[in-house]
């Protein structure tokens, strides 16, 4: 456990406290790190027993944690899916067992939306949108072709589905932007590299990377610059996230615009799981609060940047 518990009897409901299992994708990205602590914090600030499982990347291992929440009997079942198919089973079972659940950053495609009590995090789409808003007016009067290249994050994950959607939803308004490359880079930054480097030796011309995240987008850099050419100038690159590394990199004009996409759902996460403990109402899509970032914008913001 992650410290504070009491024995652990295993029999839940004994004391005062709240019992919170909570099922993580992995450790893929700066972002992730950063969403890990702030729900370990969170939960040790409100007196909240948590018990922090790590999936590793892999659904089944996130299956067989909600599996064993149940056999637990936490009061509580939170968890960010590494993928959205797939989970009407296991949450039918926590459903069965009265155990309430809470979709953290990711959403599930489950056709019922009885089988969880509400979800909290970001518009992915609307991330995407960002993207594709700023890339159109950069190119904005131009009618050259403008070819981009991008980094998909993990296949069937919500974040990779749905920045793409976003993000192609508002180029296709323009026939001069050509998505010449896509493939995924896991969201990880070796990944990223090397699915970059891929694309430098297979694309003629790339104008612009978009990178459905900033670790992706590092380790691209790294692979632009090995190739002899300048990431920010030769060419140009998006990323989504915001985190420390990735707003250094802006504000040295190797990143040249950042979607944000905050991962510090901790604290209210928790309330959260005190209100639906409580079978208090909540409401069904908690929406988090979100920005961009210009290279000046990053230069102001990284003194005070908590992650
Ligand atoms: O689900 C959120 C995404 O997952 C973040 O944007 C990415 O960095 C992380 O791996």
């Amino acid at each position: 456990g992650c410290g504070g518990d009491d024995g652990g009897s295993g029999s839940g409901g004994g004391d005062d406290k709240i019992t919170l299992g909570f099922s993580q994708v992995g450790a893929e990205s700066g972002w992730r790190t950063a969403n890990t602590k702030s729900i370990q914090e969170a939960a040790a600030a409100e007196g909240i027993d948590l018990k922090f499982s790590d999936a590793q990347g892999k659904q089944e291992k996130q299956i067989e944690a909600i599996r064993s929440f149940i056999t637990q009997r936490v009061d509580v079942i939170a968890f960010s899916p590494v993928v959205e198919s797939g989970w009407d089973p296991v949450l039918k079972e926590a459903k069965d067992a009265g155990i309430p659940v809470i979709l953290t950053d990711r959403a599930v495609d489950s056709k019922d939306t009885s089988l969880y009590k509400t979800f909290l995090g970001s518009d992915f789409v609307e991330e995407g949108k960002k993207a594709g808003d700023w890339l159109a007016k950069e190119y904005q009067g131009k009618s050259d072709p403008v070819n981009i290249v991008e980094l998909q994050g993990t296949p069937g994950a919500a974040p990779a589905i749905d920045r793409k959607t976003g993000f192609e939803e508002v180029i296709k308004t323009d026939p001069k932007f050509k998505i010449v490359a896509s493939q995924t880079g896991k969201f990880e930054r070796t990944s990223g590299k090397q699915t970059m480097e891929t694309f430098l030796q297979s694309v003629k011309d790339i104008d612009v990377l978009y990178a459905h995240n900033d670790d992706m987008g590092l380790g691209a850099i790294e692979a632009i610059e090995a190739a002899g050419k300048k990431p920010g100038t030769d060419i140009k690159i998006i990323t989504v996230d915001a985190v420390k590394d990735g707003m250094t990199a802006l504000s040295e004009n190797k990143i040249n615009f950042i979607v944000e996409c905050s991962p510090l759902l901790g604290p209210q996460l928790m309330q959260l799981v005190k209100k639906v403990k409580n079978s208090e109402e909540v409401p069904t899509r908690i929406l988090t609060e979100e920005t961009t970032f210009t290279p000046e914008q990053a230069k102001a913001a990284l003194p005070d940047r908590k992650y």
